[in-house]
């Protein structure tokens, strides 16, 4: 009930001005965000890399109104990776195609996100594309396809909540495509989503089996002890070296498992989002995790 609750605000303009413009913008935040500013978000990455946690960069931003924002965004990506690279800490990039235009043109969207993958190959890293809702699902694929066969710098990601799911990273897997599995994020009808927890657990852990056995470099992307700890076991039976997959995370959410994988020996990427265009992202935090409303009106009280 609440976390449908909360997918609903995600969704409300009015109230997305309403928080984004507030005074009390940071400190709402300032939990899952890494700052306003590129160089907020570089100053994390960098603590995060002397921590031995590796980061991938986020612009927070969905669904734009128009083309040139589509462009606007690009261009700062790109900027955002020359600026990354000087860092030289082993950091990605992830984007979402509906900020580069994925609502108005399918063709336009793949010629603003191949200019940032080409750009992300000759620095040397990958650029990692989120997967929205369902109805997105096929495009981003396809796009995701051809920018793997042209560049090899790209890394789809796979929501476990999915019925369709297992036919999609059995064929990723095929095609030699990176994967970051995680549970998924978006209100979805029965029709194409798994409705209990146990179903999207059990999925998650099946398909997290998949990509450790056949998959490129998988990202195991989810903050739950259960399903971590399945991946290690399995990874554990197949003798996998701990360079040949990674656990991924969200900024500011389960630092003890992140210090204890860390501590292990285990590679571990954070998801570090900054900006001004937070609010969605954070209310999918708040569905995931109503009690983080608690955290929320305590920053909020403190002046
Ligand atoms: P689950 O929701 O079962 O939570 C397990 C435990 O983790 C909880 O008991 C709690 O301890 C902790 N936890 C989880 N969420 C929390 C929160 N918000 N606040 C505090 N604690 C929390 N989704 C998507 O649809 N498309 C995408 O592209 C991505 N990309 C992505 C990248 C990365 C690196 C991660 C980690 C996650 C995503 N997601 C995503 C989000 C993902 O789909 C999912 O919504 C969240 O990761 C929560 O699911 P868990 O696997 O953590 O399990």
């Amino acid at each position: 009930m609440l976390r449908t609750t909360f997918l609903f605000l995600s969704r409300q303009r009015t109230l997305r001005r309403w928080f984004e413009t507030s005074n009390l913008s940071k400190k709402i935040t300032r939990r899952f965000v890494a700052g306003l500013t590129l160089d907020d978000e570089l100053r994390v990455c960098r603590a995060l890399s002397s921590e031995r946690i590796l980061s991938t960069l986020d612009r927070l931003g969905e669904n734009v109104n128009t083309l040139d924002e589509a462009a606007a965004a690009r261009d700062s990506y790109l900027a955002s990776l020359e600026r990354l690279a000087e860092l030289n800490i082993g950091a990605t990039v992830s984007i979402k195609l509906t900020q580069f235009g994925l609502d108005f043109s399918t063709e336009q969207c793949l010629a603003n996100v191949r200019m940032l993958v080409e750009r992300a190959r000759s620095l040397g890293t990958r650029i990692e594309i989120d997967m929205e809702s369902s109805e997105y699902v096929d495009r981003t694929l396809e796009i995701v396809r051809r920018l793997h066969v042209e560049t090899g710098a790209v890394r789809a990601v796979i929501q476990a909540y999915l019925r369709r799911t297992a036919a999609d990273i059995a064929s990723l897997c095929e095609a030699g495509i990176p994967v970051r599995l995680c549970k998924g994020a978006y209100d979805e009808p029965a029709s194409v989503a798994f409705e209990t927890k146990a179903e999207v657990d059990r999925n998650y852990v099946e398909q997290t089996r998949v990509l450790l056995e056949r998959g490129a470099y998988p990202a195991i992307a989810s903050h739950d002890p259960k399903m971590i700890d399945a991946a290690l076991s399995r990874a554990k039976e197949l003798g996998l070296a701990s360079d040949r997959f990674e656990f991924q995370m969200l900024y500011g959410i389960r630092r003890d498992l992140q210090k204890r994988l860390v501590d292990e020996g285990y590679r571990l990427r954070l998801y570090v989002p900054y900006g001004d265009a937070w609010y969605p992202y954070f209310m999918r935090r708040l569905a995931e995790r109503p009690a983080n409303v608690f955290f929320l009106l305590r920053n909020m009280l403190r002046f």
